[in-house]
């Protein structure tokens, strides 16, 4: 048997569009200078096959090249990847989503992405394409007031014109989702939020699942930067013993349990040893009792509040209420 045919790939999930979307994908903020093309060649080498990216992230290009790369190897063909990237918020406005998806896609040097996500639902001022965070004198974020109603039907023209083959939103809140989904053409195929074991989204995931639209969890490991972020629910001893009994490790225990909650985890490293050890969770399942462990560590507090926005009360704000 050849290495190919022995390569164990995730399994997918129906979109409402009948594309097909492999359940755990990798995450790509912050890398960039060229962690981001080692990081997706080696994701792709052992079976990655959902590549999750954004302008804001500023790595398409080397992300592209490792993607293009594995397909000159002949590793996979382009219709085996599942590219995800976002439109900024400084590009809501109607008349800007059109050329902000063709660069994108320059840079990737591809000719479509899978998923368009809006990255959130409060648009900012556009000044110029390198002010990702515009500010004012006082550091104040300027925000538009642009409807984001208006960016996504932007969006639907961009499946209709066939650069993207399915769209969806990030970081919307259940009403927006319900606006969405009531004056919309193309419905949204996920809503990408925070989810991990401490902001588990059960409501927010049983309300997109009835609509047919799937949650991908962003920040899954609770982003366990060694010297800030120590999650509970990776470092408890509870977790720890889980870990234990299966013989994987907590980081895996997370995933899986994400996986059983029916959400779509993209877990973001850089490290080749941690990328294969987060894909590595396809081989074993969780008892009740210890899904219930883990459910006992939410506390539905936000790790990516969107600080920058939050104070300034703007209409669209996704987080002011439950879910
Ligand atoms: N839509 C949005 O607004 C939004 C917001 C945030 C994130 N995202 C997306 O979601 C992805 C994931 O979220 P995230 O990056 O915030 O957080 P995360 O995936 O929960 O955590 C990433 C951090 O965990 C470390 N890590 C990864 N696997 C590990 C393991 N097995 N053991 C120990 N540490 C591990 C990584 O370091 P190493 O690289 O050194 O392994 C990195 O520091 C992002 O990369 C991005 O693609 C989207």
């Amino acid at each position: 048997m050849s290495s190919k045919t022995q390569l164990k790939l995730a399994p997918t999930v129906k979109l409402n569009n009948g594309y097909e979307m492999p359940v755990l994908g990798l995450g790509t903020y912050e890398s960039k200078n060229n962690e981001g093309e080692k990081a997706v060649k080696h994701a792709i080498d052992i079976g990655y096959r959902h590549i999750d990216t954004a302008y804001f992230y500023q790595n398409e290009a080397e992300i592209g090249k490792a993607i293009r790369d594995k397909i000159a190897e002949g590793v996979v063909k382009r219709e085996d990847i599942f590219l995800v990237t976002k439109l900024w918020n400084i590009h809501h406005e109607a008349d800007r989503v059109e050329g902000a998806c063709r660069k994108q896609l320059a840079l990737f040097g591809l000719d479509y992405i899978d998923l368009y996500l809006m990255h959130l639902p409060v648009g900012y001022k556009f000044v110029s394409e390198e002010v990702l965070l515009p500010k004012d004198e006082k550091d104040v974020l300027q925000l538009s007031d642009v409807d984001y109603l208006d960016t996504y039907k932007a969006m639907e023209k961009l499946v209709k014109l066939g650069l993207v083959r399915s769209i969806g939103v990030s970081n919307f809140n259940s009403e927006q989702i319900q606006r969405i989904l009531d004056n919309c053409e193309i419905k949204p195929v996920t809503n990408q939020v925070e989810c991990s074991p401490a902001l588990n989204q059960k409501p927010l995931t049983a309300f997109c699942k009835e609509r047919g639209i799937t949650l991908t969890a962003y920040s899954p490991l609770g982003r366990p930067a060694p010297a800030e972020q120590k999650p509970e629910f990776i470092y408890s001893p509870k977790t720890q013993a889980i870990a234990k009994k299966y013989g994987k490790t907590a980081p895996q225990i997370v995933l899986r349990y994400l996986v059983e909650l029916g959400v779509i985890p993209i877990p973001k490293s850089s490290n080749v040893s941690r990328i294969t050890e987060n894909f590595d969770i396809f081989d074993f399942e969780l008892s009740a009792e210890d899904r219930a462990v883990l459910d006992s560590f939410h506390t539905g507090v936000r790790l990516v509040p969107f600080n920058l926005i939050k104070p300034q009360n703007h209409k669209y704000y996704p987080f002011a209420i439950e879910y």
